[in-house]
């Protein structure tokens, strides 16, 4: 038995994936006889309805000066939070002497939007490499780890924030009591805190079970997060779903009895209640799922490697760390991985240590299959290499099934 991170009941793993390493910790030669794992278990607490690890491993094992995801390696997702900026800018008429602050603004991706509508604003990262990115943007940023006893230093040189946002950086963070203890101390009084993270229901409905690495200690509902809420005087004031991610899920929150609540939030909570996420059982049919998965995928590889076909991936996401390592996908099933962040090429991938090269060299590789780990950017890769992969060559997907295009 293991106690909620949130609640501190208790509860059992309903999967159980094994010896992990850091899903972004990808490895130059010499390094690979020296990888940290954790065994890596995911539970759901049923007094809280909060997913979790079970374990995670230290944060700066996680997040330092070295952190490989630098967030505007995509396209679309800068176009995303140009508009995320514009709504909640427009939202809350935001003018020159509001304050927004990010937690975890990662490379500038969201502030540098408000940068330049003049809406003063602050990031806090702690990994310093991408931060260094974001603080050439022009932007004003420390390198620490958001939590309460920040929260009150912040105060101490700056005002009350109006917003508070943070994308795909709650779901990273375990200490959520000190978090929220922070979001209550800076929050202006009828200031409102948005954040996205990738969506339970989702993950699911689609069994995305790559979306669970080291990094996602929390897999977040409306249920779970309308529960964290309550527990700090907070209240879950709406709740719209996004397509990022592979579906996620963007949550406000207000200080109790602040702002109406929007019906979305009833709506959604019902929804996850039919779903069943309140309910043990239908995560127990999840890892049924994921392991149909697993026994498709390594049966269709291991038929391709005897058929002689090359084989190779796009995309050296983190959500592949859990799949190569889950499945045991090594490079005699998957030849290479192709990824546009130089900082993972000419390295190899945590743990199945599978070569990761630059993606310029991916066409001249001259692939029969690629295998899609990438797959919540599909639209965007696919739309890229349709002509590339028209002729005779095929896609290989696995979410939600394994299939081949
Ligand atoms: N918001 C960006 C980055 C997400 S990656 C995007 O959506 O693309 C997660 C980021 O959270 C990393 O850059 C990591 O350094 C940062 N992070 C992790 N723990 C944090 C904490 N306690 N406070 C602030 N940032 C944190
Ligand atoms: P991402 O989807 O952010 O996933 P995760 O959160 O699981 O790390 O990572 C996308 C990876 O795919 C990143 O390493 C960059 C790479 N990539 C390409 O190589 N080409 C592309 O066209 C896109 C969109 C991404």
């Amino acid at each position: 038995m293991t106690k909620c991170l949130i609640c501190k009941s208790d509860f059992s793993p309903f999967i159980n994936f094994g010896d992990m390493p850091i899903a972004n910790a990808f490895s130059k030669k010499e390094e690979l006889n020296d990888e940290y794992t954790f065994p890596m278990k995911v539970g759901f607490c049923s007094n809280c309805k909060m997913v979790q690890l079970v374990e995670q491993p230290d944060r700066e094992r996680m997040f330092h000066d070295n952190y490989a995801f630098y967030s505007s390696t995509s396209k679309y997702m800068k176009d995303h939070f140009k508009l995320f900026s514009d709504s909640v800018s427009k939202l809350q008429h935001l003018d020159s002497n509001s304050f927004v602050v990010e937690i975890g603004c990662n490379d500038g991706i969201m502030l540098q939007n408000f940068i330049s509508s003049n809406i003063p604003c602050l990031g806090i990262e702690p990994s310093e490499n991408v931060a260094s990115v974001a603080t050439k943007k022009g932007l004003e940023v420390i390198t620490e780890f958001f939590d309460q006893p920040l929260a009150k230093k912040i105060l101490k040189s700056h005002q009350k924030a109006d917003v508070i946002l943070s994308a795909n950086v709650m779901c990273h963070i375990p200490y959520m009591h000190s978090i929220f203890d922070g979001i209550k101390t800076l929050l202006k009084e009828d200031g409102i805190f948005i954040f996205e993270d990738p969506y339970l229901g989702e993950i699911i409905e689609k069994t995305s079970f790559d979306q669970i690495y080291d990094e996602h200690v929390f897999l977040f509902s409306a249920l779970s997060i309308n529960n964290l809420s309550q527990m700090h005087e907070l209240e879950l004031i709406n709740v719209e779903s996004q397509v990022t991610h592979g579906g996620s899920m963007r949550y406000t929150i207000a200080h109790k009895g602040a702002k109406k609540v929007s019906k979305n939030v009833f709506k959604l909570i019902n929804q996850e209640k039919k779903l069943k996420l309140d309910e043990e059982q239908s995560y127990l049919s999840f890892t049924d799922k994921v392991n149909k998965i697993r026994d498709d995928l390594i049966k269709l590889l291991n038929e391709l490697k005897n058929d002689r076909k090359k084989v190779v991936a796009y995309g050296a996401t983190s959500k592949s760390t859990t799949v190569n390592n889950y499945f045991k996908i090594t490079p005699d099933l998957v030849e290479c991985i192709y990824d546009t962040t130089p900082i993972k090429q000419n390295k190899f991938s945590p743990g199945a240590h599978i070569p990761v090269l630059p993606y310029d060299q991916f066409r001249e590789s001259d692939p029969d299959y690629v295998l899609l780990f990438a797959w919540n950017h599909a639209t965007e890769i696919m739309k890229k290499e349709k002509d590339f992969m028209s002729t005779n060559r095929h896609w290989i997907t696995y979410i939600p099934n394994v299939n081949i295009s």
